[in-house]
């Protein structure tokens, strides 16, 4: 048998030991999988704390169970380390760490180029390496490739080489790994049927394309996607609020349409590690071709404007009850980048924070998820929910429509409540207290 035969069979009997760089809200769900079907999984994470949880069958991701992980550290079938000396162990090595941008919304490749050489250096015959993080076409055979045979290995000979990006949605308990189609892109054919072979045994339908390239820029659109129709009825907020229309009505009734539409709706702006992200690695690589993704650039304009008009409304709101914005007191409700999820990154609700601070208001906040956060500079604890804090608030600025909040009861304590989500959907009693996006 040759090394991809004996990897196939490995990969088929249960017997290859997965390795899975980067434990993040990718990486530990994805271990999870694999070791729930029998693979032996050795995690490399470079945050030690991490690490240790791990080891000591502790979890840290909400989608992840804490049982299944705890069961999986007890059988032996899960551990974690900080180095990478584990590699030359592992038989199919999957890569999910981050994917950046720096401040110039360039793309940020230092995470997977530093992995892609330790890994090199550990490279032995019959592995197969797969990209899980997002990023521009281009990546893993211009970026990976030549790190990964400077170790004097030949990929489609030696070696194997894949992207198959992750479409993980936090919080979403209908689509989970499992039951989310999969796109996998090899460099060369042995690398596709190695890599298609390993997606298939946890994976209900894997979606093989022709190469990296296509699966790359496969996910770079589908986020781009969201990014433009989100900027599309974000654009329509701003235009309602000029008309005096409701635009959650008109969106409503747009959407009744049984065909040739798709429901997006509007927000204090877009967060998160992917949506605001991932769009400007594709226009990054367009433009080495002299190419102008224009959508791109606009749906980017237009999201990142949403916060600065939440402050105007939010200021508007208080002028008409004679309040100064420098002497309000507004209390945040939600700092999550959606709903029901622990992942405060990129949120809107923190530039909104930055932008009412720059007021003078005097701001606090409440997240059932997020105790406490330090980003972009602010650092702030969750003040608890309560009557006497909602009463206390000249403005309630609805951020992330968490499930759990009753808004009803909120509304009954407040004074006013602007509604960014459209949470309040559903409320009757105190409408009058409530403005919408
Ligand atoms: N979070 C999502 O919803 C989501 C969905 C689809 C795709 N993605 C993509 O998946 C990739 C990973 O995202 P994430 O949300 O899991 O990020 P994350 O920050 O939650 O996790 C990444 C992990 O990698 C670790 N890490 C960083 N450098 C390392 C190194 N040198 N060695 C070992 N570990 C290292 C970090 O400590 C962290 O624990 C990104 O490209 C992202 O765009 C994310």
């Amino acid at each position: 048998m040759n090394h991809k035969e004996i990897l196939i069979n490995k990969i088929c009997n249960k017997t290859a030991i997965v390795g899975v760089i980067g434990l993040g809200y990718v990486g530990l769900p994805f271990a999870v999988e694999k070791g729930k079907v029998g693979y032996k999984v050795l995690g490399v994470e470079q945050n030690p704390k991490r690490t240790q949880m791990i080891n000591q069958g502790k979890n840290y991701i909400l989608d992840v169970k804490d049982d299944e992980l705890q069961k999986l550290v007890e059988e032996g079938l899960l551990t974690a380390q900080t180095d990478f000396s584990s590699v030359p162990d592992m038989d199919v090595i999957v890569i999910c760490v981050p994917t950046p941008l720096t401040k110039n919304l360039t793309p940020d490749l230092n995470y997977v180029e530093s992995v892609t050489r330790s890994i090199a250096s550990y490279l032995r015959r019959g592995q197969l390496v797969t990209l899980e993080s997002t990023t521009y076409p281009g990546t893993t055979e211009e970026v990976m490739l030549p790190i990964l045979e400077d170790s004097g290995l030949k990929v489609e000979k030696d070696f194997y080489l894949a992207h198959s990006p992750e479409r993980v949605d936090p919080g979403n308990k209908r689509y989970t790994t499992k039951n989310t189609n999969k796109v996998v892109g090899g460099v060369g054919p042995e690398s596709l049927a190695v890599a298609v072979t390993f997606y298939r045994q946890t994976i209900e339908n894997v979606v093989p394309v022709s190469c990296a390239k296509a699966a790359e820029l496969s996910k770079v659109f589908e986020n781009t996607f969201r990014a433009v129709n989100i900027a599309l009825v974000n654009e329509l907020t701003l235009l309602c609020d000029r008309m005096c229309l409701d635009v959650w009505e008109v969106l409503d009734a747009a959407f009744t349409k049984p065909f040739g539409i798709m429901p997006f709706y509007p927000g204090p702006g877009v967060g998160g590690h992917c949506i605001p992200l991932d769009p400007h690695y594709l226009e990054w690589k367009a433009k080495e071709l002299n190419f102008n993704t224009h959508f791109i650039a606009l749906a980017g304009e237009i999201n990142r404007k949403m916060p600065e008009f939440v402050r105007d409304k939010a200021i508007r709101i208080l002028n008409h009850s004679g309040i100064a914005s420098s002497k309000a007191r507004i209390l945040i409700l939600g700092i999550a980048y959606k709903k029901d999820i622990e992942d405060e990154r990129e949120s809107p609700a923190i530039e909104i924070i930055k932008l009412l601070k720059q007021e003078g208001a005097d701001i606090t906040y409440h997240d059932p998820f997020i105790p406490s956060f330090n980003e972009h500079g602010i650092q702030m604890d969750s003040t608890p929910l309560t009557e006497e804090t909602l009463a206390a608030a000249d403005l309630i600025i609805i951020a992330t429509d968490h499930s759990s909040i009753d808004y009803q009861w909120v509304v009954d304590n407040s004074r006013r409540v602007f509604d960014t989500r459209n949470a309040t959907r559903g409320i009757t009693r105190g409408r009058e207290k409530i403005t919408l996006l």
